[in-house]
């Protein structure tokens, strides 16, 4: 029998939930448009050969490849490239769907002249390998632009979860400063920002839904990787363990009624 590493188990699971998630994720993904749109004010006028990394349902690679000759938009998930092939509405002849790992990039030294990250470089088990993975692939001269979701996001989640018992239901994130000494030590100069962002929800469930659709409902752990909590809600224990996480979220966490949830995110406009 095949044996199978930690690290490729949770890459199968990441790929699964955001292929599963690929029909519902533009309507449900209305922050990291928001943080798309902020990372692509970075962007230069035009670049000849760009590279959108995570590029998911491919909303964001339409609009990067309106700036350059040809594009690479890649995903881990084959369902995300599906989706994204059969719903780009020009069909821009100068998109080249990939399916590849931002860990491992198919592609040879020195060939991307612009790269682009939005919402997904935190998926990465590992961190230093992805930054000398992008600078590898990028032309002297050329220019990343990166947002990565980091330490401080779904802070009153995990929050409300410690509460509750002590399985880890939250991932970690990475400090920003950890991702910014990560692309430094691979050559890159780097300019950082940080911002965070706010959705509010009516109540747990729709909080834990906004993730769900989105696919990002993979909580990676050292053994086995598992669902967060609200996919296995279906017995009673959940019912009654998601009241609690109600209860403790609105009285520590709601205003107005409405339950908030955090990204932070870091911009990295990285140069080689
Ligand atoms: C939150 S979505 C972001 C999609 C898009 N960039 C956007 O802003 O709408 C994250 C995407 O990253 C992809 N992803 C996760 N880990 C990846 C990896 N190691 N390599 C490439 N893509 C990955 C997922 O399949 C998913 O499509």
């Amino acid at each position: 029998m095949a044996i199978t590493s930690i690290a490729s188990q949770n890459k199968i699971r990441i790929a699964q939930q955001f292929s599963r998630a690929a029909n519902t994720y533009n309507s449900a993904a209305d922050v990291q448009l928001d943080i798309a749109f902020d990372a692509m004010a970075f962007l230069p006028s035009h670049y000849k050969t760009g590279l959108d990394i995570g590029c998911g349902t491919g909303r964001i690679s339409q609009k990067l490849s309106t700036r350059c000759d040809n594009l690479i938009a890649m995903d881990l998930a084959f369902g995300m490239l599906e989706y994204a092939k059969q719903n780009t509405v020009l069909a821009d002849p100068s998109i080249s769907w990939l399916q590849g790992d931002a860990d491992s990039l198919p592609l040879a030294d020195n060939t991307v002249d612009m790269l682009f990250s939005s919402m997904v470089l935190q998926w990465s088990d590992n961190p230093l390998k992805v930054m000398s993975e992008i600078s590898r692939v990028m032309t002297s001269g050329s220019n990343a632009i990166l947002a990565i979701m980091c330490d401080g996001s779904f802070n009153q989640l995990n929050d409300s979860w410690l509460n509750i018992d002590s399985q880890r239901h939250v991932n970690n994130f990475a400090s920003a400063q950890f991702w910014c000494d990560a692309a430094i030590s691979q050559g890159l100069h780097v300019n950082m920002q940080e911002k965070q962002y706010v959705t509010w929800h009516q109540d747990i469930r729709m909080l834990l839904s906004s993730i769900k659709s989105i696919g990002a409902n993979v909580v990676l752990k050292s053994s086995e990787p598992t669902d967060t909590a609200f996919s296995q809600s279906k017995n009673t224990f959940n019912r009654r363990t998601l009241q609690h996480l109600e209860t403790y979220y609105q009285q520590k966490y709601a205003e107005n009624m409405q339950l908030p949830l955090t990204y932070q995110v870091c911009f990295l406009h990285c140069s080689k």
